[in-house]
């Protein structure tokens, strides 16, 4: 098949955006503004250059680490994506089912369109964590951390980089509603994409979370049911009422960083929402190894963004980073072609690390040390 052929996640990346309508695959594909923030993180990926060890026994390279206590098979967590449904119809479920076959993470977002319940229905066996937005009604955010607790999700993963929606502008030119309209762009869009609105037409309508009087489109939603007062105290009363473990994604300073590690958060995830939020905000490959030095003796730290390989995953965590989350990269391959093209990004992103790792002269994860890696240009 085409997805078998991919030789690449650029490859699975081309597919989807031939599968997909233009504006699902430009809601995932795009990012805020100029989307400077997204093609940095990405280039910063371009500037490492690795320095290998030669004659060292590189028969095996295993690839797994430990992160909050518990062994996974190589150091990617999928990260939290919302309206998944809407990329493909399998949405959630397939996604955590190829986390829980691949035995790595996988993250359900507030934004979800699949239940905690039925993640969890569909990957009994998987690690599946909870990404929490707070929502102004203060009480709704505790039903829905029950309703995650329930399902036995125990690591919460709190994103605090969306006080308010980011402007993504390729969803604004397209006019972008949730869900999507098959109005839009009529019959022409249509018949470019006839298995893909098929699917959609015929499967049930998403669900999501919304709220009263709530606009069709994303960032509407987002500012009317999103929570701009949050601050460090809010995250307290959460650590509070969160029995398991909690990680903060959408750092992006160092003072930052040690304020959150002083609450005592597990974890901290060094992120600028893959570039959909604040435009030209700090490059996560560039800002992690000082957060790494920082706090990385009282928090796990992890980086977020632009990961595109697994040779992008061994560039991270050689600078520091527990391991790495990904978002597009699961996206293209779900786009691509459902559970299967998901799976096949996890082979590509394992197998690339592995070669990366043998060629680098490491033979294991721990191998990977600030000294294989240089950034070029700074
Ligand atoms: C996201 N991201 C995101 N993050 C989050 O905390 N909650 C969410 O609901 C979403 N939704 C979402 C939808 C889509 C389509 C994308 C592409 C991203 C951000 C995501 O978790 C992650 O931070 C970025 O995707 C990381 O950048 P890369 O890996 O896509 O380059």
């Amino acid at each position: 098949s085409r997805i078998a052929a991919a030789a690449d996640l650029g490859d699975l990346r081309r597919l989807a955006r031939k599968r997909a309508p233009r504006m699902v695959f430009d809601y995932v594909d795009g990012a805020a503004e100029d989307e400077r923030s997204m093609a940095r993180a990405v280039e910063a990926f371009e500037r490492v250059e690795f320095a290998p060890r030669v004659l060292r026994n590189v028969a095996q390279a295993p690839t797994s680490v430990e992160i909050l206590g518990r062994r996974i098979s190589m150091p990617v967590v999928l990260g939290p994506t919302g309206f998944t449904r809407m990329m493909h119809r399998e949405g959630e479920p397939a996604v955590a089912r190829a986390a829980e076959k691949a035995g790595i993470p996988y993250t359900l977002s507030t934004m979800g369109t699949t239940t905690a319940g039925a993640v969890a229905a569909a990957a009994p066996g998987g690690w599946n964590w909870f990404q929490l937005y707070v929502v102004r009604d203060r009480a709704r955010n505790l039903d829905t951390l029950s309703l995650a607790s329930e399902a036995g999700m125990d690591v919460l993963v709190v994103t605090v980089d969306v006080p308010v929606a980011g402007a993504r502008l390729r969803d604004v030119r397209h006019g972008l509603t949730i869900p999507p309209s098959l109005r839009w762009r009529g019959v022409l869009e249509t018949s470019r994409h006839p298995a893909w609105w098929f699917d959609y037409l015929t499967s049930e309508p998403l669900r999501f979370a919304t709220v009263e009087g709530a606009p069709p489109d994303l960032a509407g939603l987002t500012n009317m049911l999103f929570d701009p007062s949050v601050t460090i105290e809010d995250l307290e009363w959460i650590r509070s009422a969160w029995r398991g473990r909690l990680l903060v994604k959408g750092v992006q300073r160092v003072d930052d960083a040690k304020e959150l590690a002083a609450v005592g958060v597990d974890g901290l995830v060094v992120s600028n929402h893959g570039g959909r939020q604040l435009d030209r905000s700090p490059t996560p490959l560039e800002l992690l190894p000082e957060v790494v030095e920082a706090v990385g003796d009282r928090a796990e730290v992890y980086l977020d963004g632009g990961v595109r390989s697994g040779a992008d995953v061994a560039a991270a965590v050689a600078l520091g980073a527990r391991a790495c989350f990904v978002g597009r990269a699961y996206l293209y391959g779900l786009m691509a072609g459902g559970e299967p093209g998901v799976t096949r990004v996890l082979d590509l992103l394992r197998a690339e690390l592995v070669r990366t790792m043998q060629l680098l002269g490491v033979n294991g994860v721990e191998g990977l040390t600030p000294d294989a890696v240089r950034l070029r240009g700074r």
